[in-house]
């Protein structure tokens, strides 16, 4: 059918033509902005999940609802190559700029700007043609400490204008150590003073651990929502309801092979969704198109989203990730894993940390190892199955 109508939209933070299945945390993320702006101790969420599940698409969703309600957001990424205090400085000047707008009088804002130009003066962040570093606040270069104060004058200065602020955070397990440790601290503060702060972020499912073992009241302090696959019903609405829009239908048995190829995975439902569109001559959309699109998919897949994170990994990272997928999705125990390279479990540790830090595996459990990446798995066994193809004909 004409690509130009084609409805769905596989990609990094793109917005789904139906958010499916998400309607409970969408509620809860909801209730969770208005408690915050009613002055009661809000939790933070911290979102958890495999790459491709919705994560982004649902911080994005949580930033217009807060923005609906009034509320002063800053949302950004977390880089690995980057601190908090340089990633969050220009984030909540702005955020201080427009609280400033609310009520021009009163010190709290201005105390506020202050607490921000101490904290990026000890951290020797500029922005722009912003002068900071003079300021009648003081820093101490203990970045927990020096990121509670400013948090607490920030949440202040949101408390008197009756709106709250809203921080959200993407990738979150990117942030190091200290810096993660830092967050939860001043969060703790925030939450002691029942400040009008809150945060949402999200990151793969190792945060839970790292989080827990900075800071053990971590656990207490926030919700942790996984998101995964979604149910049935709302993995054939992403597909079904967009497609009806544009007066085009599914057979059954169409749905059901695309519901069973992409494990009901968000991503891969666009992915798939959007192949099928353009398989068919017309509607509805049939089983054979459906398997034509698992065709397409997988080549572009293949290509593309899996191909890049293939591309990352070093050699001996490589023969660990080809260790691991021989055990199929759910992963594997550590020792089995160095077993299968050959390595001692201390030899093999090193690796898989890499490999972790690379943010292609994560550990479910303690000793356990899978994949961030949902059906890595398969496509490398189909690369290895291909090397050995290509090795026979190559011996014939
Ligand atoms: N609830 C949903 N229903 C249908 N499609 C969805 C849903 N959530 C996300 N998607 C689609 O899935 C894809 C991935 O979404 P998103 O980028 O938010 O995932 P993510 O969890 O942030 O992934 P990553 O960990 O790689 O950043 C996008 O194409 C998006 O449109
Ligand atoms: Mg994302």
């Amino acid at each position: 059918m004409n690509p130009v109508d084609n409805p769905y939209n596989p990609g990094a933070g793109a917005p789904p033509p139906e958010l499916a299945g998400r309607e409970p945390l969408i509620e809860k993320a909801l209730a969770t902005i208005q408690r915050a702006k009613a002055g009661r101790a809000p939790k933070s969420m911290i979102m958890l999940g495999l790459r491709g599940v919705g994560k982004t698409v649902l911080l994005n969703k949580f930033e217009q609802l807060a923005e609906a309600q009034g509320c002063q957001t800053a949302l950004f990424e977390a880089d690995a190559e980057r601190s908090l205090p340089e990633m969050l400085t220009p984030q909540l000047h702005r955020l201080l700029l427009r609280l400033n707008v609310i009520k021009r009088v009163g010190h709290d804002v201005q105390k506020a700007f202050g607490q921000l130009r101490a904290f990026a003066g000890v951290f020797k962040v500029s922005i722009g043609e912003v002068e900071f570093g003079l300021s009648n606040e003081v820093a101490t270069g203990d970045l927990a400490i020096d990121l509670s104060d400013l948090f607490v004058a920030v949440g202040e200065a949101a408390r008197a204008r009756n709106v709250a602020v809203v921080l959200l955070i993407d990738e979150v397990q990117s942030l190091s150590r200290p810096d993660l440790s830092a967050l939860i601290m001043a969060l703790h503060k925030i939450a002691q003073r029942q400040l009008p702060v809150l945060m949402f972020a999200a990151g793969l499912p190792q945060l839970a651990k790292l989080a827990g073992d900075t800071k053990s009241y971590a656990e207490r302090l926030f919700d942790y929502p996984p998101i995964g696959p979604l149910d049935e019903d709302a993995a054939r609405s992403a597909l079904v309801a967009p497609a009806e829009i544009e007066g085009v239908a599914y057979h059954d048995a169409a749905l059901a092979h695309i519901l069973q190829e992409t494990e009901r995975y968000p991503f891969f439902l666009q992915v798939w969704g959007s192949h099928a569109w353009e398989a068919a001559a017309q509607s509805p959309i049939t089983r054979k198109d459906a398997e034509e699109a698992t065709r397409r998919s997988i080549a572009a897949l293949d290509q593309g989203f899996f191909h890049v994170r293939f591309a990352r990994l070093t050699e001996r990272q490589l023969d660990y990730a080809r260790a691991l997928a021989e055990f199929g999705p759910k992963g594997a125990n550590s020792t089995a894993v160095a077993e299968r390279i050959g390595l001692s479990v201390k030899q093999a540790a090193p690796i898989r940390d890499e490999v972790i830090k690379k943010g292609m595996a994560y550990a479910p459990t303690r000793g356990e190892v899978a994949f961030t990446v949902p059906k890595f798995d398969d496509f490398l066994r189909r690369k290895m199955a291909e090397g050995t193809k290509r090795g026979r004909s190559a011996k014939a």
